[in-house]
């Protein structure tokens, strides 16, 4: 029987060959690769579509747990191998490792206490914590016992918290009492207990101990991670899981009102993420694999969790940030762990930029074989400066374009395998149909062109829903052009068919590889009891890749504004978290608009750019003499 790296593309031919037969055959290619996994009972049907309600199924009828998988299969064969490597927020910390074996019994004695607890199969469980091993033990015990996990990245505010809490009626809230995050502490329990106090459905909140700080405990509801542990058994029966069930929910931002909680299933996702993270990041059995995201991230369940544990790969966890204690923190820690695969976001790598290379020329980075790139475009001079400074110029960079709703990477070169173009994600992997499109939805046939980035087959990790709203996915997904998933995002496309992602087409922007839509935080602003009304839009930035800019109008002037635009900051942190905050606020009388009422955006946009020759027509507004007085204003700044 085949296994899993025998699938794995070592040529551009092979590549070529698996992506024709992907399009040709779709079932035989992910059937075969399927195959290579453990299933408790196999599927009847690879794939069963329609994207006009929508619906994707894939491996119908197949039963298996992730976390076997991810875990037992792996015990089986190389026990004592490292499956985590962690290093601590402080570099005088001990590093930790588990191996699979260690992982394993973790994994099933937290998910044995989950169970003690009445957690059953289908309950919503939420994590708030910090990047600890615990984090990723408390994820996989989860999808252990069949529970859906939902983590909420713990930079996000108590009212985002009690959201996403309340959207998927959680039974339980997993946190920390603190998180350390460079030399600044984070007290984690106190926001989680802000926002239970709207969240009625969580009976219970499980604390693990990290900073020792002081905390409320609340004794009907609060039980320490290491009390209810203690004594329990470290072997778990895996639940058995319909390919189909949810594996996890996690929400992203959208263009209009609150995130949408995406659903994520266990047989496609499963399949999908190991099979790219193999292929992408050419992983080898001795590599140390490094992800610098956190696991609040699509990015940190993908390829920190599920993919590199389900190919029994070495993923390297990292608590603390780039600039801590110095800025050579990333470099210390590849050196230390002689990393061979490093994937990080344009935003770091162009905050990294900023500093001497003197921090860099400490370190012996020649362990480094693949660099990657994740979560907005990569500019020019950032993808240079990687390459040449971290790369050498002879280490592969993967570009890597995916989604929270696409579970993995769609888009992208593989490591020193095909070829590699500066700034372009490149071509899309095997299984992945694109296509450009016009405004209008027409294909565009031409290889050489810019249009919208569509996917027009399904492939096994695509979210299947927004929990509870099924109707918006619908709406925001398939809506736009029928038949073909519209992820959101611009294209170029060249003449060799390779992909150089633009940015958003609708009101999302990406604030240091960060998805915020303008809309929630528009509302929060418009909280405020003396704004009317306000609009926010994204410019470009030199390390943050994009900025916001929130122009805002009041019911009364008022002399002294720096208070109130201090307020609506606050507010914002409040409602959303400190990530949204944006970097500038303006007073304005009103906001360009056209006759039909609707705020210009792309006047907002210019503006907040300083492009002002490039406003275009203006004279069909509304009222056009708020563009010169916002002008007026920006002078100012
Ligand atoms: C949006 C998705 C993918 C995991 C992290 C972000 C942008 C992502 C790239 C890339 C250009 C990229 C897109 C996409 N994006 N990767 N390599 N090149 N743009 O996941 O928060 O769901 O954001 O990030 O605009 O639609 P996310």
């Amino acid at each position: 029987m085949k296994q899993l790296y025998d699938y794995q593309l070592k040529t551009n031919e092979s590549f070529r060959e698996a992506h024709k037969k992907s399009i040709e055959n779709p079932q035989a290619f992910w059937g075969e690769i399927a195959s290579t996994f453990k299933w408790q009972q196999p599927w009847e049907e690879v794939l069963r579509y329609d994207w006009s309600v929508p619906k994707t199924a894939w491996f119908l009828g197949g039963k298996l747990n992730i976390t076997e998988n991810c875990l037992d299969c792996h015990v089986v064969t190389h026990p004592d191998k490292d499956a985590l490597i962690w290093e601590p927020n402080d570099p005088n910390d001990a590093t930790v490792r588990y191996t699979y074996k260690d992982l394993l019994s973790a994994v099933c004695q937290f998910a044995n206490g989950l169970k003690n607890q009445g957690i059953k199969k289908g309950d919503r469980v939420c994590i708030y914590m910090p990047m600890v091993p615990e984090l990723t033990i408390a994820v996989l015990a989860c999808a252990r016992i069949g529970a859906i996990h939902s983590v909420v990245f713990a930079g996000f505010s108590s009212t985002a918290l009690a959201a996403r809490i309340n959207d998927a009626s959680c039974a339980l809230l997993i946190t920390s009492d603190g998180a350390f995050r460079g030399n600044k502490t984070v007290p984690l329990k106190d926001i989680a207990d802000q926002a239970l106090a709207q969240c009625e459905s969580v009976k219970k909140c499980f604390v693990f101990q990290r900073t020792f700080q002081e905390i409320n405990w609340n004794p009907r509801k609060d039980i320490w991670w290491h009390d209810f542990i203690e004594g329990l058994a470290d072997t778990c029966t895996p639940a058995i899981m319909d390919a189909e069930d949810p594996l996890f929910i996690l929400y992203t931002s959208g263009s209009t009102g609150k995130p949408k909680g995406m659903v994520h299933s266990c047989g496609g996702y499963m399949v999908y993420t190991a099979y790219t993270f193999m292929n992408v990041f050419q992983y080898q059995p001795e590599d140390i694999y490094w992800c610098t995201a956190d696991i609040g991230w699509i990015t940190g369940h993908s390829y920190m969790i599920y993919g590199p544990l389900a190919c029994g790969a070495t993923s390297l966890h990292f608590e603390g940030v780039p600039s801590y204690p110095k800025w050579n923190r990333f470099w210390e820690i590849c050196e230390k762990h002689k990393v061979t695969q490093f994937y990080t976001a344009p935003t770091a790598i162009r905050a990294l930029a900023k500093h001497p290379t003197k921090l860099i020329e400490d370190y012996d980075l020649s362990s480094l074989k693949v660099l990657g790139s994740v979560g907005e475009p990569i500019n020019e001079e950032a993808w240079h400066w990687y390459d040449t400074h971290i790369g050498y110029n002879e280490t592969p960079i993967v570009d890597t374009w995916w989604q929270t709703e696409t579970g993995g990477i769609l888009i992208s070169s593989l490591a020193g395998v095909t070829p590699q173009k500066p700034t372009y994600a490149t071509l899309p992997m095997p299984g992945i149909q694109a296509a450009l499109v016009d405004n209008e939805g027409k294909v565009i046939i031409e290889n050489e062109a810019e249009g919208i980035l569509t996917i027009n087959y399904p492939w096994p990790s695509i979210a299947r829903t927004i929990y509870g709203d099924h109707e918006r996915y619908k709406e925001v997904y398939f809506s736009a052009f029928e038949g073909r998933y519209f992820p959101g995002d611009g294209a170029l496309r060249d003449v060799d068919g390779n992909y150089r992602i633009t940015g958003r087409v609708d009101d999302v922007v990406i604030v240091s590889g960060h998805n915020l839509g303008t809309a929630p935080i528009e509302n929060a602003i418009n909280a405020h009891p003396a704004v009317v009304e306000s609009a926010v839009v994204g410019y470009p930035h030199d390390i943050k890749g994009n900025a916001l800019m929130a122009y805002v109008i009041l019911y009364e002037s008022i002399e002294d504004n720096a208070t109130l635009i201090s307020e609506v900051r606050e507010e914002i942190s409040k409602q959303i978290g400190p990530i949204a905050k944006p970097d500038r606020v303006m007073v304005v009388s009103g906001l360009p608009k056209t006759r039909s009422g609707k705020i210009m955006r792309r006047i907002l946009r210019k503006l907040a750019a300083n492009e002002i020759d490039q406003l275009g027509d203006i004279s069909t507004l509304l009222n056009p003499e708020i563009v010169d007085e916002i002008i007026a204003g920006l002078a100012k700044e």
